[in-house]
């Protein structure tokens, strides 16, 4: 077992507390920044540098460090203003917390909804056009955050408070943490899945409820939404099959089933308008699967 981790190539302007060690041909890992130094990002980008380690006993100073600079990222673009840009930090964010070895890093998330929060709560408009921006990130951050956008624009629109907006926000970007526990190709494929396949893919709401549970100290309700997110009131869901499923797990249900119609171009299913998307919903309204009210509210924050 080896006592060092490596560093991806595009994070390591990003710490400074922690000393940062490469290998020689030998196999020695020898000191290449020493604690307290940076590497600029100009000089991050430009260099080439060896791959990176940092010492396993530094892993969670590590993770601090790197979750406060990517908020910190954050809070710059969102005072320069680049939409596309802000969609990136954020995707940037979600990706650490679905990385499965680095499950703390799920515990900075109501930090960057509070840097949301204060940066949009007056605007409404911001978070929908934010949620119709697509950028090259891979799928499941990409749909993390533009569940989480559409789950702002919700809140938003129909005046709730900000504690409910934050805790519904937490609630969608930790909804599908569960996926990160596994095989990526069942994620990624832009193929339909196989029945073994998507019996795999449905483990992952308990994964995630257990993930957070064990991780961190949110309230429950973020515990069970990462749950029962694919459950319908008419017992058609999964894992359990269950009728009576939370408030908060209906509508982030809901959002997560419309959200991958709009944006997503799978080569079985084309990206649809918002109207056609909202349509294919309505058929499950009316089938029992989600509660009418709930859509409604939904379809009024989208068609105003
Ligand atoms: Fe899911
Ligand atoms: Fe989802």
């Amino acid at each position: 077992m080896t006592d060092h981790l490596n560093i991806k190539a595009s994070q390591i302007h990003l710490f400074k507390t922690v000393p940062f060690y490469y290998q020689s041909r030998e196999g020695e890992f020898i000191l290449y920044k020493k604690i307290g130094d940076i590497i600029k990002k100009d000089r991050a980008v430009k260099t080439k540098h060896p791959q990176l380690f940092i010492l396993k006993k530094d892993k969670e100073d590590a993770l601090k460090e790197l979750t406060t600079a990517l908020n910190a990222n954050l809070v710059k673009e969102i005072a320069e203003g680049g939409l596309k840009q802000i969609k990136q930090a954020l995707c940037n964010i979600v990706h650490e917390a679905l990385d499965p070895n680095q499950e703390k890093a799920m515990e900075s998330m109501p930090e960057t909804i509070d840097i949301l929060l204060e940066a949009y709560g007056q605007d409404q408009g911001t978070m929908g056009y934010l949620s119709k921006i697509t950028t090259n990130s891979p799928m499941m951050e990409e749909h993390t955050v533009n569940v989480t956008a559409l789950v702002l624009q919700y809140c938003f629109f129909h005046n709730f408070s900000e504690a409910d907006t934050a805790q519904l926000a937490l609630c969608a970007l930790l909804h599908d943490v569960g996926t990160s526990k596994l095989d990526k190709i069942l994620l990624e494929t832009d193929k339909r899945l196989t029945d073994m396949e998507f019996k795999k893919f449905t483990t992952h709401p308990k994964l995630g409820h257990d993930m957070i549970i064990l991780n961190t100290d949110f309230d429950i309700s973020v515990a069970t939404v990462a749950l029962e997110h694919h459950e319908r009131i008419d017992g058609s869901g999964y894992p359990h099959g269950s009728k009576t499923i939370s408030r908060d797990s209906q509508l982030i249900g809901l959002i997560d089933s419309y959200e991958p119609l709009t944006y997503r171009n799978k080569k079985f299913r084309k990206a649809k308008k918002p109207f056609n998307s909202l349509q294919i919903i309505k058929g499950e309204v009316l089938e029992g699967k989600f509660a009418p009210d709930i859509f409604k509210k939904f379809a009024s924050c989208l068609i105003k």
